[in-house]
């Protein structure tokens, strides 16, 4: 019997010499690898100029993907370009196990105890941005879900020294910091484009500010309840205590990684929900059964409003935030009798991935039933749902992040009708966190039936 070996990943079709697949990619990724799925499956193969890639799709896939080991594919060489942005000795600019360490600081700042309180955080400063808008008007929703979500990472992540000091300096640097964060720089992280040199000054006036609420914290011995105190007062395991330095890169890493992608999530589910007004109404009768008895909004309320919970997965399912996860390949990968070499990129996406027909029905179409029982969807595979990642670098804030979503919406459903263009618009690809193009302006009007809150 012939002895069965590994094959090659099969090529996509259409690459260029030299260039590769850069073309089509760089006019619109999904649509190619979409392609590249329908035309070869599980694996497929192209090349974005000089560098060769491998997508994984598909639950099973997926599932290789995520259990493999770091030492075979590796997040840290992908995301060097972070580093100028989160700083020196955290993330990705350590090894693996101490940035497994640093995150971990975290863990208890998301526990039940505290998720109640950001609950309750969340809701006041959704409902302060309500106060703000009037009775009605139009407004850019990205514009707003990204100025509503900085406030509210700002107050329960950085901590409300720092809310206070959002419209005194604080935004303007993280903007700044964001622009860092460009195509340019994922190749040429440190190259001096003015870009480049606003977000090293940007970085220093967020430290500095840290810095000194941190001394202030110290004078004063004040000790919050927030990320910024669970990281001044952990220890490392050798029983050394981090420095102002690393524990502002470990919140930039927190902020990056959690707040871009919550306003546009935000953004995508107000904008579908303009396209389903029965659905619409369906949220807004279970907000009235939630909240006759209590009139107020909490960790458990919100928890168990589901039919706003499926519209949310329904959106991170058709509009996942981050299109691609991407390693490097240090040891070669066997998955499906083919083999991945080391040096490879080696990519899902999540985008891609979520509109099989084998996993969801009729995936094009909004239906956020599809998560209800008896369909549930997503169960089939606790890898068919993707949006936050998977395995070791699954994201730590996505409960985080669906209370906050399910916060802005329940205040904002509470108190506004919405309307507008109801044509879903196109992907904007060209940043690193994907959202709508923009502007996309939505008009909105005080309802005239009582709020559900007292
Ligand atoms: C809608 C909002 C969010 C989306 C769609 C999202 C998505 C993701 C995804 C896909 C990953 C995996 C990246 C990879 O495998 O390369 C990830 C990782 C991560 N997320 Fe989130 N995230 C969101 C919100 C948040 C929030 C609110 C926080 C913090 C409170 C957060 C903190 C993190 C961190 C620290 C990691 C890195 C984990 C690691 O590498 O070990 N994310 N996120």
């Amino acid at each position: 019997m012939a002895l069965q070996t590994a094959q090659d990943v099969p090529e996509l079709a259409g690459g260029w010499p030299l260039l590769g697949h850069l073309r089509d990619f760089g006019r619109n990724p999904i649509s190619m690898l979409s392609r590249g799925w329908r035309e070869h499956g599980e694996l497929v193969r192209f090349r974005l100029g000089p560098k060769d890639c491998v997508l994984f799709t598909g639950p099973e896939a997926h599932d290789a993907y995520f259990r493999a080991p770091e030492e075979q594919l590796d997040a840290k060489a992908v995301y060097q370009f972070t580093v100028p942005i989160f700083g020196r000795g955290v993330a990705y600019d350590v090894a693996p196990e101490i940035m497994d360490e640093q995150l971990g600081f975290l863990y208890p700042a998301l526990r039940d105890s505290a998720m109640r309180r950001f609950a309750r955080l969340m809701f006041e400063e959704a409902s302060l941005f309500a106060d703000g808008l009037g009775d009605e008007g139009e407004i850019d929703l990205p514009r707003a879900m990204n100025e509503l979500t900085v406030r509210i990472a700002s107050r329960c992540l950085l901590g409300q020294e720092v809310r206070d000091q959002v419209d005194t300096g604080f935004a303007d640097a993280y903007h700044d910091l964001q622009n860092g964060l460009n195509t340019l720089g994922f190749f040429l992280p440190r190259l001096p484009t003015p870009a480049h040199r606003s977000r090293d000054r940007a970085r220093r006036r967020v430290v500095d500010l840290f810095s000194r609420i941190m001394s202030d914290r110290r004078r004063s011995g004040a000790r919050p309840d927030d990320f910024m105190q669970t990281l001044m007062e952990a220890r490392y395991r050798d029983g050394r205590a981090l420095t102002d330095d690393e524990i502002s890169g470990i919140l930039l890493t927190v902020l990056f990684a959690g707040q871009h992608t919550s306003a546009v999530l935000a953004t995508w589910t107000g904008l579908e929900l303009l396209g389903a007004p029965s659905y619409v109404a369906r949220i807004r009768d279970e907000m009235r059964e939630m909240y006759r008895e209590t009139g107020a909004v909490g960790l458990a309320a919100l928890k168990q409003q589901v039919a706003l919970e499926y519209a949310v997965r329904e959106c991170e399912r058709l509009h996942p935030p981050l299109i691609l996860l991407i390693r490097k390949v240090l040891q070669p990968m066997e998955y499906a009798g083919r083999t991945v070499p080391a040096g490879t990129l080696a990519m899902v996406s999540p985008a891609v991935s979520h509109r099989l027909p084998e996993v969801f029905a009729d995936p094009e179409r909004f239906a956020p039933e599809r998560f209800a029982p008896p369909a549930n969807e997503d169960r089939q595979h606790h890898y068919a749902l993707i949006g936050f990642g998977g395995g070791k670098h699954r994201c730590m804030g996505k409960h985080f992040a669906y209370l906050q979503l399910k916060a802005i919406w329940t205040v904002l459903l509470d108190r506004f009708d919405f309307s507008g263009d109801t044509e879903v618009p196109a992907p904007d690809y060209g940043s690193w966190v994907t959202g709508p193009e923009t502007p996309r302006n939505v008009r909105y009007r005080r309802r005239t039936e009582a709020s559900v809150f007292r």
